[in-house]
């Protein structure tokens, strides 16, 4: 097949790059060696069009609202599987056996508790910390009690860091939560499932055992399915920039919980919640509609629109069906929460400036309805994405490590500072 070339004009040069083709998906240009041929770069802040990688892990396609796990469609997935099985399938590329799932789960069971030394180090924490703030210096500080899992040239030690934190996180943030409400930390049980043991873990007290119900353990599942990976955004895109100067994983994951943090990515869960909350009654939308398309008023409906899905985000659908149920199971009738926020869909999904510009509800836009219900602060929100999203940045900082073709990563820029210029002594100023 002949190769597809694309074609750069400069004055009276032309420059040929090779274009790649995927699997599925755009093709890309690649331009590697562009500023070696015309001492030219490109520009693209944001990264609106540019591929940094290739990865086999999770696929996107924006327009259709399409998101596939190593192929598997989220819906399918979300229906039938199970949050360590889809960790299992973003690790090793393949769905499990069921002797390789029972294996899989009994390795994660057993890394689930945490140094005991980890809990002297929460003790240096204000109670009134974001959980947010605790994580990300928690789990960067895991480099320093499992110092035998940080050498990323030996592949046994990725794949032992790789278990601690898949399996530690939740144990981690139910640290945070504990410590943040001045109750006991409560250590993992090893007959209980991930989602189980992670509720456990959150909400039972020594005098009193939290029973864990069948429907919320699987909704909570459900939500860590569907944060588990998604392709090349903010915070795995940190991570794996971290990772390519060979810092250990403990690092990276923690870089990744410091950008997924902002509530412009992982914190908007928070800020929907808490924005659902200030418009309190369906009558008062169309005000919060307005200033939503107001260019001088900085706010923005949050859980609303996204970079690349100019469609519906398949997670917001699941996640509102999930809603729905959960608010049943909890006997939590017209949630006026609920109600606000379908209000405010309907209302934004007619209105031009949404349409226009593709603006649909995204992932964080109902999940915080759930979490709220079964009980977590608002606080606590993207804590529990960090969770379910260290598999998916776990799996990408694994691909990019094992890459031959790893390179640092080492972007340019378009420099608008002062030329060369003298050095003027404090008198002559
Ligand atoms: C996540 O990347 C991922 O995959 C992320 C994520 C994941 O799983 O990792 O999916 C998780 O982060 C979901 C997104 C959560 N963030 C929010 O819900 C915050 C609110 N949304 C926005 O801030 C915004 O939509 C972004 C950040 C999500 C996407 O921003 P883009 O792609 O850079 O788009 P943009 O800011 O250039 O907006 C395009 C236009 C602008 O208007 P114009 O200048 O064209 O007139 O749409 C407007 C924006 O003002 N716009 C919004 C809006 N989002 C975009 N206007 C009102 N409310 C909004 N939410």
């Amino acid at each position: 097949m002949t190769e597809k070339v694309a074609k750069l004009t400069l004055g009276d040069q032309t420059f040929d790059f090779p274009v790649l083709q995927g699997s599925v998906g755009p093709d890309v240009i690649d331009i590697r060696s562009l500023y070696a041929k015309t001492g030219l770069f490109t520009y693209d802040p944001g990264f609106t069009s540019t591929a940094a990688c290739d990865s086999s892990i999770t696929y996107i396609d924006g327009d259709k609202g399409e998101l596939l796990y190593r192929g598997y469609p989220i819906d399918q997935l979300a229906e039938k599987s199970s949050y360590t099985e889809v960790c299992y399938l973003l690790l090793y590329g393949e769905l499990p056996t069921k002797a390789q799932l029972a294996e899989f789960d009994d390795l994660v069971t057993r890394h689930t508790m945490v140094h005991e030394q980890m809990h002297y180090f929460f003790r240096g924490f204000r109670r009134d910390a974001h959980p947010m703030a605790v994580m990300t210096g928690v789990v960067g500080a895991m480099a320093a009690f499992y110092h035998d899992s940080t050498d990323i040239t030996d592949p046994q030690q990725r794949e032992i860091a790789s278990i601690r934190m898949i399996a530690k996180m939740p144990t981690i943030a139910a640290m945070a939560y504990k410590y943040s409400v001045g109750q006991p930390f409560v250590y993992p049980r090893n007959d209980l499932d991930y989602a189980s043991n992670f509720l456990h873990m959150c909400f039972s007290v020594p005098a009193e055992q939290y029973e864990v119900s069948p429907e919320i353990a699987r909704a909570m599942d459900l939500i860590f399915t569907l944060h588990a990976d998604h392709e090349q955004n903010a915070s795995t895109s940190t991570v794996r920039l971290s990772g390519s100067s060979d810092a250990n994983p403990f690092a990276c994951i923690a870089a990744g919980v410091a950008c997924l943090w902002g509530p412009a990515h992982g914190g908007a869960n928070e800020a929907a919640l808490n924005m659902l909350r200030q418009i309190g009654t369906v009558e008062r939308i169309p005000e919060f509609i307005a200033r939503a398309k107001d260019k001088n008023d900085p706010f923005r409906l949050m859980g609303f629109g996204h970079r690349v899905y100019k469609n519906y985000d398949p997670r917001a659908k699941v996640m509102q069906e999930t809603a729905k149920k959960v608010l049943d199971i909890l006997g939590v009738e017209n949630n006026p929460t609920l109600q606000v926020a379908k209000e405010l869909e309907r209302i934004a999904l007619e209105d031009e400036y949404f349409v226009d510009r593709k603006l649909y509800p995204n992932v964080d836009f109902y999940s915080g309805i759930i979490l709220n219900a079964i009980g977590f602060p608002t606080s606590m929100f993207t804590v529990l994405f960090a969770v379910a999203r260290t598999v998916g940045w776990i799996a990408q900082w694994k691909e990019m490590i094992a890459d031959p073709q790893k390179k640092i990563g080492r972007p340019r820029q378009l420099y608008n500072g002062s030329p060369a210029r003298e050095y003027q002594s404090i008198d002559a100023r």
